[in-house]
This record gives C-alpha cells, sequence and structure tokens, in this order.
C-alpha cells in the first residue's frame, strides 16, 4: 500500500488544512478590492490550488500552465519546458503563480521571467512548500505554506513518478522506493 511507503507524515490533513485558511486568508487581505489571477503549476499544485482558492474570499479567477523539467526522478535536470501555456493574456492583471514546492528554484525563476514579459500589474509567488536547502536559483516565495526538511516529499498533489499524489497528508518517502 501507498501509505507503507512514506518514512514519516510532515504535515497532516488537519495541519495542511489550518495553514491553507490562514494563507487564503492573507490573500485576501492583500489584494482586497482586486481580482487576482491565480496561475497553478501542473500536475503538482492541483491538490493545493484546489484548496487554497477556496479559502480566498475575492472574485479570482483560474488557469493552468504545465512545465517538465523532471522526469520520474528526484532531483532537477535544470531544463524547464512549456509544455502548456495560460493561454490567457495576463497584461494588466494581478498574478499569483501557484506551485507546491520551490526546491531548485529553476522553475520558478524561469517561470517568473517568461510570465513578467508579459506585463501583469503584479506578479507573486504562492507555494505550499518551500525547501530552501538545494536552492540554485534566486527565487523568494511570496507566500509560503511551510519551509521543509532537504527530503524527498510526496502527498497532497507531491508525487514520485506520478504515485502518491492522492494521499491526503504530506509526507517523506521512504528511500528504498527511489534508490532499489
Ligand atoms: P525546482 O525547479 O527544483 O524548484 O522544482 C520544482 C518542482 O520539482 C516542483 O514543482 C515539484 O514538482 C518537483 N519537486 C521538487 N522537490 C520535490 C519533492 O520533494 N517531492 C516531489 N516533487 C518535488
Ligand atoms: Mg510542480
Amino acid at each position: 500500500m501507498m501509505h507503507d511507503d512514506v518514512e514519516k507524515i510532515l504535515y497532516t490533513k488537519e495541519t495542511l488544512e489550518n495553514r491553507i485558511a490562514a494563507l487564503g486568508r492573507q490573500i485576501t487581505a492583500d489584494y482586497a478590492g482586486k481580482a487576482p489571477l491565480c496561475i497553478g503549476v501542473l500536475k503538482g499544485s492541483f491538490v493545493f490550488m484546489a484548496d487554497l482558492i477556496r479559502a480566498i474570499d475575492l472574485d479570482c479567477s483560474v488557469e493552468f500552465m504545465a512545465v517538465s523539467s523532471y522526469g520520474d526522478g528526484t532531483t532537477t535536470t535544470g531544463a524547464v519546458n512549456i509544455t502548456k501555456d495560460v493561454g490567457v493574456s495576463i497584461e494588466g492583471r494581478d498574478v499569483i503563480i501557484i506551485e507546491d514546492i520551490l526546491d531548485s528554484g529553476v522553475t520558478l525563476s524561469y517561470l517568473m521571467g517568461y510570465l513578467s514579459a508579459m506585463k501583469p500589474a503584479s506578479l507573486a509567488i504562492c507555494t505550499l512548500l518551500d525547501k530552501p536547502a538545494r536552492r540554485k536559483a534566486d527565487v523568494k516565495p511570496d507566500y509560503c505554506g511551510f519551509e521543509c526538511p532537504d527530503e524527498f516529499i510526496v502527498g497532497y498533489g507531491l508525487d514520485y513518478a506520478q504515485r502518491y499524489r492522492n494521499l491526503p497528508y504530506i509526507g517523506i518517502l521512504k528511500r528504498s522506493v527511489y534508490s532499489a
């Protein structure tokens, strides 16, 4: 069973709910009177995004982008490739990029450059998790759920080889699963 592959639970369902409610309140206050455009980075962010937007009490809209950089391994390859573009004009919009995890920062620093060239009114990053230990690109999140340890983690949208996204909590994946 997938639960047996988890070494340790880092954030329970309840911990996630509470933290995401607080993030939603913070974004609601910071963007009062605005109609932000939330752009989720597929696939990892979709579970977080679904909960976060319902915690934002504003007239917001939702779009998705998809990038590939990871393959099925546990460390980044460095190259970022847009496989699905935003599809709408973001000029003059207050854009919030929604990510599951900020690791090396390569993905988000590329996306920040790409999206800022489209002249949004503002551009912010909201990531559920920040793993600062592995940072290569100079990126700081505007909103962050948790600073997490330098471990490979899964659940609540985060995968290893496309598995474990449906775990309702976030946990550290047993090393034996990927170093077998
Ligand atoms: P970065 O470009 O290195 O910051 O990588 C960001 C992407 O790598 C995230 O959006 C995740 O999809 C993936 N990633 C990084 N660390 C982890 C992890 O611990 N578990 C699952 N996915 C991860
Ligand atoms: Mg991702």
